[in-house]
């Protein structure tokens, strides 16, 4: 298998991936025939999909984002390490905003990326993880599912649009909030990486003319849904720094930041509400 795939792939860290996918199957526990022929063609399946381009991740059926094991498909965006650097920066906020059962909400949650990792890392009092795809809910309801135990009892899915979702008794109480959303413009769609442009989502990559459209609704509903010095933390392209500085600043939000990636680009629009 492995020495096909290499060949097929022609990458030999790939080849390992999908050998190692179909080795830690619960099919290949068994030594029945029958068993063995059920990994060798989803083995089969697997290099057909990679070989006509399918991203690895999407092939597999998993990828890793910080503690996590996330279940990913075509409805969601792939977890990209820039949002892992971003969770990086929305936890030393709440560290910082040091409040008792705290209430996170992860705007256009996707995979529950965000959502799980606030979950996960540290007690919260509720994280609310919103999209308006229903699709992505239900990943990120599967993902759910899959982390379990007290942290997973601390969230609730909701769909609607940024922050139309949260229900109305959020307002004004809300710790922290944190979104990835879409962020790159029309124009920039023809640019981008022809894997990505042909199976990740449309919806989860392009905001409109600017870019900048849905990071402007996000900074927006921040003041009326924040708790008084409460936390917004939203990814940004390196490029959109300095608007998105200007957007925060001009709804009112203070403590206007923006944090660079491990790349040296920044990509974290940070900033506080108002002490009320
Ligand atoms: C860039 S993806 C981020 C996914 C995930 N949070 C992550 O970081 O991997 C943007 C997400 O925003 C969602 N989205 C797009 N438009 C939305 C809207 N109007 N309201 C809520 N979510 C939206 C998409 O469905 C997608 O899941």
């Amino acid at each position: 298998m492995y020495e096909r795939a290499c060949r097929e792939l022609n990458s030999d860290q790939e080849a390992r991936w999908l050998v190692e996918e179909v080795a830690s199957s619960p099919w290949s526990s068994a030594l029945d025939e029958v068993v063995t022929k059920q990994s060798g063609s989803r083995f089969e399946e697997m290099l057909r999909r990679r070989g006509e381009g399918e991203p690895l991740q999407y092939v597999l059926g998993h990828w890793s984002f910080r503690a996590l094991d996330l279940m990913v498909d075509d409805r969601v965006l792939i977890p990209r390490p820039e949002t892992e650097g971003v969770v990086e920066v929305a936890l030393q906020l709440l560290d910082d905003i040091a409040a008792p059962d705290p209430i996170a909400v992860d705007l256009g949650t996707g995979s529950g990326a965000i959502a799980l990792s606030l979950a996960k890392e540290r007690r919260m009092g509720e994280v609310w993880a919103t999209d308006d795809s229903a699709g992505a809910l239900a990943v990120a309801g599967a993902n759910l599912a899959g982390v379990g135990g007290w942290a997973a009892s601390r969230v609730r899915l909701a769909r609607g649009s940024w922050w139309d979702a949260l229900p109305d008794h959020l307002r004004g109480r809300v710790t922290l909030a944190v979104s990835n959303p879409p962020y790159i413009s029309n124009g920039e769609w023809a640019g981008l990486d022809l894997v990505v442009q042909a199976w990740e989502p449309l919806s989860s990559l392009v905001a409109g003319p600017t870019g900048l459209e849905d990071v402007a609704r996000v900074v927006a509903g921040a003041r009326r849904w924040l708790v008084p010095c409460g936390g917004l933390v939203v990814e940004i392209a390196p490029h959109q720094a300095d608007e998105a500085a200007a957007l925060a600043r001009e709804v009112g939000l203070g403590a206007v930041d923006v944090r660079i990636d491990l790349a040296g680009r920044p990509r974290a629009l940070v900033a506080r509400a108002p002490r009320g």
